[in-house]
């Protein structure tokens, strides 16, 4: 489908979308976050409000503006964005975790601010694994025929990470990005290549991260077609 071509192709359905990265707080003032800047989730959210679907877009630390008529859900955590997305995929047709979720989080939470102190060594931080959201979201569809899809930004061997991500995750349909060298994080376009569980692959040009979004969504719908 090409951009600016007028579809309402998802009027009906509701959406769920994840954008941003999750920040692991240390102490009241420090946290373990990542670079994602939230602009591929909220392309998501627009354009899928765009082609007529009620949106909730779980929010996790982006600074970009509420889009308009998309409901936003503004979560810090990964445990929050889980509860959120729990909450909101109940319904849902669909579900894009773009959120970069953190693996770990640190082990304890120092509720006063953590002080150095001359001549002793800092402590090393102890982490625990984060619950995998998306994997939740794919093993107990809170929906029949509930599409689940996620992101990987994936470094090396990008197709075979790809590959084997999706066969982990158990989603439907995989978005790789291949990352690093100043691709895909902080920046207006992105390509990528589109994994499905039924074995289909596509590739994404580079382009703004609405045509991606766009084409996220065109293999969405054309799996809602093929099941009703
Ligand atoms: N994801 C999630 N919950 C997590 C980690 C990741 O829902 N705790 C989701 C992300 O939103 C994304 C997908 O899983 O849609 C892939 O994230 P990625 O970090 O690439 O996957 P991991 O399984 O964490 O693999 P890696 O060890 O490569 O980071
Ligand atoms: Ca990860």
């Amino acid at each position: 489908l090409a951009r600016g071509e007028l579809t309402a192709d998802l009027t009906g359905r509701h959406v769920v979308v994840s954008a941003g990265g999750t920040r692991e707080p240390l102490d009241p003032v420090r946290y373990l976050g990542n670079l994602s800047s939230g602009k591929q989730g909220y392309a998501l959210a627009v354009t899928a409000a765009a082609r007529g679907a009620r949106v909730t877009l779980l929010s996790a630390n982006a600074t970009l503006p509420d889009p308009a008529g998309v409901d936003v859900v503004h979560v810090s955590t990964a445990l929050e964005l889980r509860e959120a997305a729990l909450k909101a995929v109940a319904d849902a047709d669909a579900v894009v975790m773009a959120a970069a979720v953190a693996d770990f989080r640190p082990a304890e939470y120092a509720t006063g601010k953590i002080k150095k102190k001359d001549g002793v060594e800092p402590a090393p931080v102890a982490l625990v694994r984060n619950p995998d959201i998306l994997a939740e979201l794919s093993a107990h569809r809170a929906r029949s025929g509930q599409l689940v899809v996620g992101f990987a930004a994936e470094t090396d061997d990008v197709l075979a990470n790809g590959r084997a991500k999706l066969a982990r995750k158990g989603c439907d349909l995989l978005v790789v990005n291949e990352v690093g060298g100043g691709k895909a994080f902080g920046r207006d376009t992105n390509s990528a290549v589109l994994l499905s569980a039924d074995g289909a692959e596509a590739e994404i040009a580079d382009g703004p991260k609405e045509s991606l979004a766009d084409a996220v969504w065109d293999a969405v719908v054309a799996r809602f077609d093929k099941r009703v």
